[in-house]
């Protein structure tokens, strides 16, 4: 169907789907993980040192900014802008209800409210609508969160916070390399918080995160406040800070990595219209990612009707799935005390979505397989 199947992955394709596999995508790269490992001894480089900083200055030039920084992981570095753009207790952080609870977890963890919104029905991602009617006197920043690996357009965003003098955060912890007119998540506000958690379309081999600015006064501030608030004079500490760092073997796997994620991108984006054509015609909905956008389909959610006798049906064919997520992020126990109530588009999704197996080296047949035992399930319904 696709024409690209990897060739390791050939005698891995028995009759099960996987959700995911890492495996097949580390294999080519073993020897040059091993060599990571012996350098980081021999050089006693463990955290921080020329390994990091050569990963940070190849992830701002990938992303087209003019600063990275490394940090432990993604939901850090959404706290690390925040911490880093001053804003903290008595301010309210806009975040979309559609969401991994890190993103507002980090909020929280910042000292501020977050403010749940709306998404918009097609692509699920925080509408410009929502965001307009939550701002209020206590608003101090909007987070866009480009879910599923789909690019919100965060222009018209970008426009209301210059009117109301807000900072936009970009999680594009699911969207590393994916595009708004050509530009990069990470260079399309003010700041950009990457998650490197093994899974995602550029992951380490452990956990790890970056924060991507142009801000030259941010950059510094977060590198202070992920080292124990400690200034370039190692004895003198300025803030009360933490220790958010990324150690240094894994700023060398993912050097190691960087190379590949393009042309594994490329491969998810093929796989997306697979389904895409395969499901059009289907009662399965698709997502329908913004205008002007390239996706870079870090997870195929899609939504149906009773979704979870779908996913059970999908379980008995061997086909792996996932959900992202089971509950909209304001209706977790740990975050309903924030508000807002009812939220019908995230919670309306909350109840139909599927994430379906998704990964570059998901083979044709893997595909052709889900789609095969979806047709199958639809067609039984009708019946
Ligand atoms: C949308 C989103 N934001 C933030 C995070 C947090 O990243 P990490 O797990 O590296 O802290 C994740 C990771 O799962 C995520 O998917």
């Amino acid at each position: 169907m696709l024409g690209a199947p990897e060739q390791h992955n050939q005698q891995r394709d028995c009759r099960a789907v996987p959700f995911y596999a890492l495996g097949p995508q580390h294999q080519p790269l073993s020897e040059q993980f091993h060599q990571c490992l012996r350098d980081a001894i021999e050089n006693d480089g463990f955290v921080g040192g020329p390994t990091v900083e050569q990963f940070e200055a190849q992830w701002a030039y990938y992303c087209g900014t003019a600063h990275a920084i490394g940090v432990a992981n993604g939901t850090d570095a959404i706290e690390l802008i925040l911490r880093g753009l001053g804003i903290g207790r008595g301010d309210e952080v806009v975040v979309p209800a559609n969401t991994f609870v890190a993103t507002a977890e980090a909020v929280v963890a910042a000292g501020a409210k977050p403010v749940f919104v709306d998404v918009d029905p097609g692509s699920l991602l925080i509408s410009e609508g929502s965001v307009l009617a939550a701002i209020g006197p206590r608003t101090a920043a909007i987070i866009v969160v480009h879910l599923y690996g789909h690019v919100v357009d965060v222009r018209p965003i970008n426009e209301i916070a210059a009117r109301h003098g807000l900072a936009v955060v970009e999680d594009a912890a699911q969207a590393h390399g994916a595009t708004l007119r050509g530009a990069r998540t990470g260079s399309l506000a003010h700041a950009g918080a990457f998650s490197f958690y093994p899974g995602k379309n550029l992951g380490a081999l452990g956990d790890g995160g970056a924060v991507t600015t142009n801000d030259l006064g941010l950059a510094r501030r977060i590198r202070v406040l992920a080292n124990h608030g400690r200034t370039a004079d190692r004895h003198e500490h300025v803030e009360i800070g933490r220790n958010s760092r990324l150690d240094s073997l894994q700023a060398a796997f993912l050097s190691a990595k960087l190379p590949h994620l393009d042309e594994a991108n490329e491969r998810r984006r093929q796989l997306a219209d697979a389904y895409g054509s395969r499901l059009r015609d289907t009662s399965i909905q698709l997502p329908t990612p913004p205008a002007g956008t390239t996706s870079v389909h870090h997870l195929m959610a899609v939504q149906v009707e009773g979704r979870d006798g779908f996913q059970q049906r999908l379980a008995e064919r061997a086909i792996a799935t996932g959900i992202h997520y089971r509950s909209a992020c304001h209706r977790q126990p740990a975050f309903e005390r924030f508000g807002p109530g009812y939220l019908p588009i995230a919670e309306r999704a909350a109840a139909r979505i599927v994430s379906l197996p998704m990964f570059p080296t998901m083979t044709d047949r893997q595909l052709q397989r889900t789609c095969d035992a979806i047709d199958m399930i639809l067609t039984e319904r009708r019946q």
